[in-house]
């Protein structure tokens, strides 16, 4: 696993921003296209989206030709609703890109049938020939997606019922707790380990534990997280808040290991 520690939230977003938009422009380049993008919400990613924007506005990147796949929905919420994952990505990022509302990839939290439309999600991702790149935020209980402590790590697209810990934590952009809803429709851990890239982007204090237990706890259902030791190709872009309660030890490796690399991808 790859640990790249940026002095900021501004800076670990402006080199994931980057590094997704080269990772485009290479897989166009040689042909292999449609890239396949794998996308969270919540407010980590808001300054990749952000970036990105700005990118596609200066016409460093497109997603033309970009299939995207979101991670996880609320049940219960219409795809209008201000709080659902719908509203959040058509409003923070899809509308202001050139992506093709056909190439966009939500599940839907409406469904009659929760087991279908799961099943559907699953084969719609092997279809595309599978995610290129999963971008990932994390939870303070380390889950990934709505993959809650004490999930499968080899879960695949299903129902989840939130912790008190989410639905707290969630409950900050909605106007009482208890229209929060109980539960959620996500992919599974063994649906993101199966990109063929994963990177989990954390910053602030409030992520700290969580990343001490994924960089250097035991691969552990407690910390879904920590499934990522076993991607190949697996890396956690953090700030310097997220990276403090990682040993001294491992934090100078880290440094160390990757100065040459903190820079963000030449467009
Ligand atoms: C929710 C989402 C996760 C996200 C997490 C952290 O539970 N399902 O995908 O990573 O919140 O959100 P934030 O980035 O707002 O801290």
């Amino acid at each position: 696993m790859r640990v790249l520690i940026h002095p900021t939230e501004r800076e670990a977003s402006v080199w994931v921003a980057r590094h997704i938009a080269a990772r485009i422009n290479s897989c166009l380049k040689q042909g292999d296209g449609p890239f396949v993008l794998g996308l969270p919400t919540g407010t980590t990613p808001l300054g990749v989206y952000r970036e990105l924007i700005r990118l596609y506005e200066q016409g460093k990147v497109s997603f033309a030709n970009v299939v995207t796949f979101n991670m996880d929905e609320y049940v219960g919420l219409p795809a209008d609703h201000p709080q659902s994952y719908h509203y959040f990505m058509w409003e923070n990022f899809f509308r202001h890109v050139d992506v093709r509302p056909e190439n966009v990839n939500i599940l839907n939290g409406m469904a009659k049938d929760i087991a279908l439309e799961c099943g559907e999600y699953e084969e719609k991702i092997a279809e595309a020939d599978g995610i290129d790149l999963f971008l990932g935020g994390v939870g303070s209980d380390g889950h990934i997606a709505f993959n809650e402590p004490f999930s499968s790590l080899a879960s695949r697209t299903r129902m989840k019922t939130l912790t008190d810990e989410t639905i707290v934590a969630n409950s900050r952009l909605f106007n009482d707790i208890s229209e929060v809803p109980r539960t959620a429709l996500t992919v599974g851990v063994g649906t993101i380990l199966d990109a063929d890239e994963v990177i989990i982007l954390a910053t602030g204090f409030n992520k700290a534990r969580a990343l001490h237990h994924a960089i250097e706890g035991s691969y552990n259902h407690q910390w879904t997280v920590s499934a990522l030791q076993t991607h190949r190709n697996g890396m956690i872009v953090c700030d310097e808040d997220a990276a403090n309660e990682l040993q001294v030890s491992t934090y100078r490796y880290f440094k160390n290991l990757e100065k040459d690399h903190m820079a963000p991808a030449e467009l």
